[in-house]
C-alpha cells in the first residue's frame, strides 16, 4: 500500500482498541521469566556448545602471535577460532570496526578469538590461556585533543541559510557557549547474546537484535552466504536503545565457532566486555552561538559539534534540532569529526538530538535570562510551523507551544524564582528549570502477513521486534481494530526473518511504521475475505466477529469454513515526509535540590508533555517516555564512559562502574501526551515516542541545577565535583 496521500478517515478511528490503554501482552511472560530470550533457548537446537570471546588487550596495533595450543589442549575444548583459521569475513554497511579482529587491531576488547567447550567455565577457563603477543601503536583517545585535526565529515557538509555571521554580529543580545557531553553506554539488561547452529549451509541465529532485516543482510555479506541461507529469530529483547541495531560480535563469533565446531554454539558477551567491544554514543563538545532581538526573536543560530570515531565513520550529529526546532533565518550548522582509536561509536537512544539538546536547550536557557525573558516565553516567541532551513514546508502537525503552556501551568512554573539560589529547605537548595523537546519523525517501510483462520482468529506476522517498548501489544491492537476481533483473539508473532520484512526498532520509527505495515495487510485481507464472501469490501464494516454490508451481516468465520484465508501487504511511505517536515515535540520540566555543602544534586519531579500525533497505546508509549527522561537524567547526572587516554579503552566497562539512575533516583515523574493525530504521518495517524523524552530533560536538569544554585555547569554530567566550587555561601 503506497502512502503518498493524506490519511483519510478509516477504520482505525474507530478507537475500539487502539489508544485504549492496553497492558502489554507479552507482560506476564517476562514477569514470570517464562519469555526466552536468546540465551535461554536450551530447547532450539540440541548439543549445544559454549563459546567464550577473548577481547584485544591493546586498542590499536596488531597482533604479533598468538598461541592457542594451550587453550586447544584443555579440558572440554572443542574449538578455537581466531583470524587465522576463520576464513575470508566479508563487510556490512552497517559496521566499521570488524567484528573479528586480527592481526590488525581497531579497538580494545575487539574480538580475537572465541574458545568453544562443552561447558561454560570450560570455554572461560580455556581463553585465559590463549597466548597473545602485541605489538602496541600509538593512538588517538582525547576528544579535546584530536578536535584540532577534525574534519568535515563525508556524510555532513555544512548547512547554512542567511547570513549567519553577520546576524551574529549584529544580535543586540547574544549567547556564545562551548558544551560538552560524554561517552555513553546503551547499558541495556540482556547481553549480547546468539546461539548459532548449521544445518547443511544454512544457518540460524537465536539472538537478541532490533532490525532482523539488517541482521540477516548483514551475517550473508560477513559469512560470505546467500541471504536466504541466513535466519534470524529474535522475539524478545531485554533492551538494546540502538546497541542492538546492528550485529555485533555475539552473532559472527557463534556462527564462525559453529561452523567449525560442527556444532550449535552459544554464545553471551559478558558484561565486562560489552562497553568496549560493542558500540556507544560517542562524546561531544559543541558550541552553540544564538543571537536575538531585544524582544527575544532569534535571529541567528549556529550550532557546531565536534566528535570522534574510528576513521572515515560516522558522527554524532549533534547539530541535527538546531535545523528547525525554532525560528531564525540565519542559521549555520557544522559538523566536524575527529579520528579516534577508542571502541566504535555508534546511534543510542536519539543518536544526534539527546546530546544536541543537551547544549541547545542550555544555551536558550542562557539567552532568556540575557534577555530577561521567560525561558518558557522565549520558546513560544520562537516557535515555527515551517522547517526554517527550507520555508516551504510545513510542519504536518506541531503543537510545540500548546506543550510548553500545558506543561507551565501543570508544574506549577510561575512559583519558579528567576533568581538564582532564592530558595532554600534547610542545607538544600531548591530549583527549577526546563527544555523543549523536539526529535524527527522518521518513516520505515515495513509490511506483514495477517491470517484469519477457521475459527476466527487473527494470526499478525512481520519480523518486526519488541524490544521492551510494545511492539506485540499495539500491533494486535491495530489488528483488533482492523478485523473486528477481541484483543484476546489476536496472536502476534513477531522478531523471525522468515516473515515479512518490517520497519524493525530503531529511530523511534517502530510503533508508527509497523502498526502501519499491519494496516495494510488487514486491509488487504478485509479484501480477501469479502471477496470470498461475495460482498463489496467498500462500506463494508467489521466488528464482533461479523462483516456487515447494510443491513446484512456474516460471520467471518463463514469465510474461512474451508481454509484460513491470508492477507499480505506492507506500507511504502511516499514523499509526504519530504513535502511536510515531521517531527515530535514537547517541553520538560524538572525541580531538583542541590545540597549546599556537599554538592549532591536529587531530582524530586520531572513533568514530560509531548506532541507526537496519535498515542496508539497510553500505557505502553508513557512507559516508553518515562523511561527516554531516566536516561536523559542519567546523562545529565551520571553516564560517563571514563576513557584510559593513555591506553585508550572505557576504563569503567561493567555497570557497577557505569553508573544508571535506579528509582530511588527518580521520585516523581509525570507525563503527559496532548490530543493530536496526524494524517501526514500514516494511516495510524501516529508517530515515535521511544526517544523524544530523552530530547531535552538532560538540559532541563541542568537548567534546574543552575536555578538551584546559580552554578552554570556546561560539561555534562554535572557530577558534584563540578559543583563544589561555585556553589553559593550559604552560611
Ligand atoms: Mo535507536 S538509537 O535507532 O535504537
Amino acid at each position: 500500500m503506497k502512502f503518498d496521500t493524506p490519511a483519510a478517515e478509516n477504520p482505525i478511528d474507530q478507537l475500539k482498541f487502539i489508544s485504549r490503554p492496553t497492558l502489554r501482552i507479552d507482560g506476564p511472560l517476562k514477569t514470570t521469566g517464562t519469555a526466552p530470550y536468546a540465551y535461554e533457548r536450551h530447547d532450539v537446537v540440541a548439543n549445544q556448545a559454549y563459546g567464550f570471546i577473548l577481547g584485544a588487550g591493546i586498542a590499536k596495533g596488531r597482533i604479533k602471535s598468538m598461541d592457542i595450543s594451550k587453550a586447544k589442549a584443555a579440558p572440554g575444548v572443542i574449538a578455537i577460532v581466531n583470524s587465522d583459521n576463520a576464513g575470508k569475513i566479508g563487510t556490512t554497511p552497517r559496521n566499521f570496526a570488524r567484528l573479528l579482529g586480527g592481526p590488525e587491531i581497531q579497538h580494545y576488547h575487539q574480538a580475537v578469538a572465541i574458545v568453544v567447550a562443552e561447558t561454560f567455565e570450560q570455554a572461560r577457563a580455556a581463553t585465559s590461556l590463549i597466548e597473545v603477543e602485541y605489538q602496541r601503536e600509538e593512538g588517538s583517545y582525547d576528544l579535546a585533543e584530536a578536535k584540532d585535526d577534525s574534519v568535515v565529515p563525508k556524510t555532513h557538509e555544512d548547512k547554512s541559510v542567511g547570513d549567519f555571521d553577520k546576524a551574529f554580529s549584529e544580535a543586540p543580545v547574544k549567547i556564545d557557549e562551548m558544551y560538552s557531553t560524554s561517552d555513553e553506554s546503551h547499558a541495556m539488561m540482556e547481553p549480547f547474546a546468539t546461539i548459532a547452529a548449521w544445518k547443511g549451509d544454512e544457518v540460524t541465529l537465536w539472538t537478541s537484535h532490533q532490525m532482523i532485516n539488517w541482521a540477516a543482510n548483514d551475517m550473508a555479506s560477513l559469512l560470505g552466504i546467500p541471504r536466504n541461507k541466513v535466519r534470524v529469530i529474535s522475539p524478545y529483547i531485554g533492551g538494546g536503545f540502538g546497541g542492538k541495531l546492528f550485529v555485533r560480535a555475539d552473532a559472527l563469533m557463534a556462527a564462525l565457532a559453529a561452523r567449525e565446531a560442527k556444532r550449535p554454539v552459544k554464545v553471551a558477551l559478558a558484561r565486562p566486555m560489552m562497553m568496549n567491544n560493542a558500540t556507544h554514543r560517542p562524546a561531544t563538545i559543541q558550541r552553540v552561538r544564538l543571537g536575538a532581538t531585544k524582544d527575544g526573536k532569534l535571529t541567528a543560530v549556529g550550532h557546531d559539534g565536534w566528535s570522534g570515531n574510528l576513521k572515515d565513520s560516522r558522527p554524532e550529529v549533534s547539530t541535527k534540532q538546531s535545523t528547525k526546532i525554532y525560528a531564525g533565518d540565519n542559521r549555520l550548522l557544522r559538523l566536524r569529526l575527529a579520528t579516534l582509536d577508542l571502541p566504535e561509536g555508534s546511534a543510542m537512544r536519539a543518536p544526534g538530538e539527546a546530546p544536541g539538546m543537551m547544549a541547545l536547550e542550555v544555551a536558550m536557557d542562557e539567552l532568556a535570562e540575557k534577555l530577561g525573558i521567560d525561558p518558557v516565553e522565549l520558546r513560544i516567541i520562537n516557535d515555527t510551523q515551517v522547517d526554517p532551513m527550507d520555508p516551504k514546508r510545513r510542519y504536518s502537525k506541531r503543537q510545540m507551544v500548546e506543550c510548553l503552556r500545558e506543561g507551565a501551568e501543570k508544574f506549577g512554573w510561575n512559583k519558579r524564582q528567576v533568581e538564582p539560589a532564592q530558595v532554600r529547605e534547610g542545607q538544600w537548595l531548591i530549583g527549577m528549570g526546563m527544555a523543549g523537546a523536539f526529535r524527527d519523525n522518521a518513516l520505515a517501510n515495513s509490511a506483514a502477513r495477517v491470517t484469519l483462520d477457521r475459527d476466527g482468529k487473527v494470526i499478525v506476522e512481520t519480523d518486526m521486534t519488541d524490544i521492551g517498548t510494545g511492539s506485540y501489544t499495539i500491533i494486535a491492537q491495530t489488528a483488533a481494530e482492523m478485523m473486528g476481533v477481541p484483543l484476546a483473539d489476536v496472536t502476534v508473532r513477531l522478531g523471525d526473518s522468515s516473515f515479512p520484512i518490517s520497519s524493525g526498532s530503531g529511530g523511534q520509527w517502530g510503533a508508527n511504521s509497523s502498526t502501519a505495515g499491519v494496516y495494510a495487510a488487514c486491509m488487504k485481507l478485509r479484501e480477501n475475505i469479502a471477496k470470498k464472501l461475495g460482498v463489496n469490501p467498500e462500506g463494508a464494516l467489521f466488528g464482533d466477529g461479523k462483516i456487515t454490508v447494510g443491513e446484512k451481516w456474516i460471520k467471518l468465520t463463514e469465510a474461512t469454513k474451508n481454509g484460513p484465508i491470508i492477507g499480505k501487504d506492507g506500507i511504502e511511505f511516499g514523499d509526504l515526509a519530504k513535502k511536510y517536515a515531521q517531527s515530535t515535540f514537547g517541553a520538560h520540566f524538572v525541580e531538583i535540590a542541590v545540597h549546599a555543602m556537599t554538592g549532591e544534586t536529587r531530582i524530586r519531579r520531572m513533568l514530560g508533555v509531548y506532541s507526537a500525533g496519535r498515542i496508539l497505546n497510553p500505557v505502553s508509549a508513557r512507559s516508553q517516555v518515562i523511561g527516554a527522561m531516566v536516561m536523559g537524567a542519567g546523562a545529565a547526572l551520571m553516564e560517563h564512559l571514563v576513557v584510559d587516554k593513555k591506553r585508550g579503552f572505557f576504563v569503567n566497562h561493567d555497570l557497577a562502574g557505569y553508573e544508571v539512575p535506579v528509582n530511588a533516583d527518580i521520585p516523581r515523574q509525570e507525563v503527559i501526551f496532548l490530543e493530536e493525530t496526524d494524517p501526514l504521518s500514516s494511516p495510524m495517524k501516529a508517530k515515535g515516542v521511544g526517544e523524544l523524552g530523552i530530547c531535552g530533560i538532560g538540559a532541563a536538569v541542568a537548567n534546574a541545577i543552575y536555578n538551584a544554585t546559580g552554578a552554570r555547569v556546561r560539561d555534562y554530567p554535572i557530577t558534584l565535583d563540578k559543583l563544589l566550587d561555585s556553589l553559593p555561601d550559604i552560611g
